[in-house]
């Protein structure tokens, strides 16, 4: 601790933060001026080489109202079951607001694709706290859309070589739901001394 003073409130956000379920958000989201420092940090995040392998897309409501279509055109083409197709695209339909964290991955010599990977799960939760720092409700989903190339490639304008590291809906809770149990730190922490 020394060129920066302690920041009390952020650990105590840090130590309580969680996730509000998607199925819980309304509007209002943010507008783009309010997203626009909630994306600025979750770019401030730890980049190997700076080669910036992310980028986001912003699902804004039409958006997110078509892709919730092309839910349901890919998850018939592939054969999925109608439950699998409603609960899949439930979010869509009802989201007030999704950023798209997509994995870019670089042409790199010494930067291994599995550490541009780890960047890309970084931003999202980066990008999933400073949403929920900046009192709006917010959750990290995937879901088998984001597996189907079709849907990434056609929906959301992904290049062949780029992933869906995560989607993180953005809007209002009227409710925080009960916190889920967390890790045992016992069990998950070995304190080398020697
Ligand atoms: C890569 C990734 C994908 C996820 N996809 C889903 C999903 O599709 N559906 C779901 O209910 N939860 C999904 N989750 C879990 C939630 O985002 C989250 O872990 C849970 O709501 C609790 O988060 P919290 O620790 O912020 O409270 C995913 C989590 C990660 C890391």
């Amino acid at each position: 601790m020394t060129d920066q003073s302690p920041a009390p409130a952020v650990m105590e956000f840090l130590l309580s933060r969680r996730s509000r379920p998607a199925k819980l958000l309304q509007g209002p989201a943010p507008d783009r001026a309010a997203l626009t420092p909630i994306l600025t940090a979750a770019a401030r995040t730890p980049d190997h080489g700076k080669l910036v392998p992310w980028r986001f897309v912003v699902l804004e409501t039409a958006a997110l109202r078509r892709l919730g279509d092309l839910v349901a055109s890919c998850g018939a083409a592939s054969g999925r079951s109608d439950e699998d197709i409603a609960k899949a695209r439930a979010c869509y339909d009802s989201s007030p607001l999704a950023v798209v964290v997509i994995e870019a991955p670089k042409p790199s010599d010494k930067i291994p694709e599995v550490e541009q990977t780890y960047s890309a799960g970084a931003v999202c939760l980066a990008l999933l706290n400073a949403a929920l720092a900046s009192g709006w409700g917010a959750n990290w989903l995937t879901g088998w859309p984001v597996f189907d190339r079709h849907f990434v490639e056609a929906g959301l304008g992904l290049a062949a070589s780029e992933r869906v590291a995560g989607i993180i809906h953005i809007g209002t809770a009227e409710t925080a739901p009960p916190d889920r149990p967390r890790p045992d730190l016992a069990e998950i922490t070995t304190w080398m001394d020697a």
